[in-house]
């Protein structure tokens, strides 16, 4: 099935059709910036936008940088405050016309990865975390998203962890591969103690340079680098509205 899949980001909103029985983009990817400041209407504006130019009438599935339950926003870590509890799938809709499934941007990753990528064939449990401007996490169990995991929010050391280990705060700390790494291990050792996973999945910006910090890690647990890169948000939010098309469900 063709789906258009669309991406939310700080500072991009990029989209693609998704050829969701191969993983393949079947369009080149179209990027707009995001507005600033990125309230709920200006961003619906551009996610319409990004529909328009593929002259997109089917359903559509979009990720989000924040907690997404059934459709509605529940945080804003690293968006504008004015998205909490703002119905992000009802207003998608209302703009675009059209059934529109809307999930965590980390949550799509993740889908994607077990479907096509890093966790391809994987039993039990896998975590996949995206190391950008904040830590995005999912969980899957037998390739069955548990969505919301929002473990780049466990405490470590009296903060959230995204403010010790996502890339934005290496890059601004000025982190050694090594002081990096070792935060990450602290990081990881407490995942792997928590849920016992039996695969790290490492995405996200960090993960470009995964040759200077994975070797480092002590993780008992296997750890692998994402392999979508950046397309793993388009690709994982079109396999979520395939899914609830298949379902016949209405679109969440
Ligand atoms: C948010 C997550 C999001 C992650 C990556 C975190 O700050 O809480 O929902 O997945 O950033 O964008």
């Amino acid at each position: 099935m063709d789906i258009l899949g669309i991406d939310i980001g700080g500072t991009g909103i990029k989209g693609a059709i998704v050829n969701t029985a191969t993983g393949e983009l079947k369009s080149d990817r179209y990027r707009e910036l995001t507005p600033q400041p990125a309230k709920p209407d200006a961003v619906c504006d551009v996610v319409n936008d990004v529909a328009t130019h593929f002259n997109w009438a089917g359903p559509v599935g979009c990720t989000f940088p924040a907690i997404v339950h059934h459709g509605v926003v529940f945080s804003a870590a690293n968006v504008h405050k004015s998205w909490i509890n703002t119905d992000c799938k009802g207003l998608l809709e209302k703009r675009l016309r059209g059934p529109v499934v809307v999930l965590n941007d980390a949550d799509a990753a993740g889908v994607a990865e077990a479907k096509f990528g890093a966790g391809r064939g994987q039993d039990g449990l896998v975590i996949m975390l995206t190391l950008g401007t904040g830590i995005g996490s999912a969980l899957l169990f037998h390739g069955e998203l548990i969505p919301n995991a929002e473990l780049g929010h466990m405490e470590l050391r009296g903060k959230d962890a995204e403010w010790r280990v996502s890339d934005r705060v290496r890059q601004e700390k000025k982190l050694s591969w090594k002081k990096y790494a070792k935060r990450l291990n602290e990081y990881l050792g407490r995942l792997e103690f928590l849920f016992s996973p039996d695969l790290f999945i490492i995405g996200g910006g960090a993960s470009k340079y995964h040759d200077k910090f994975l070797p480092r890690l002590k993780t008992r647990t296997r750890i692998v680098p994402a392999q979508l890169l950046n397309e793993a948000g388009i690709v994982g939010a079109a396999l979520a509205a395939e899914r609830a098309v298949q379902q016949g469900a209405a679109l969440e």
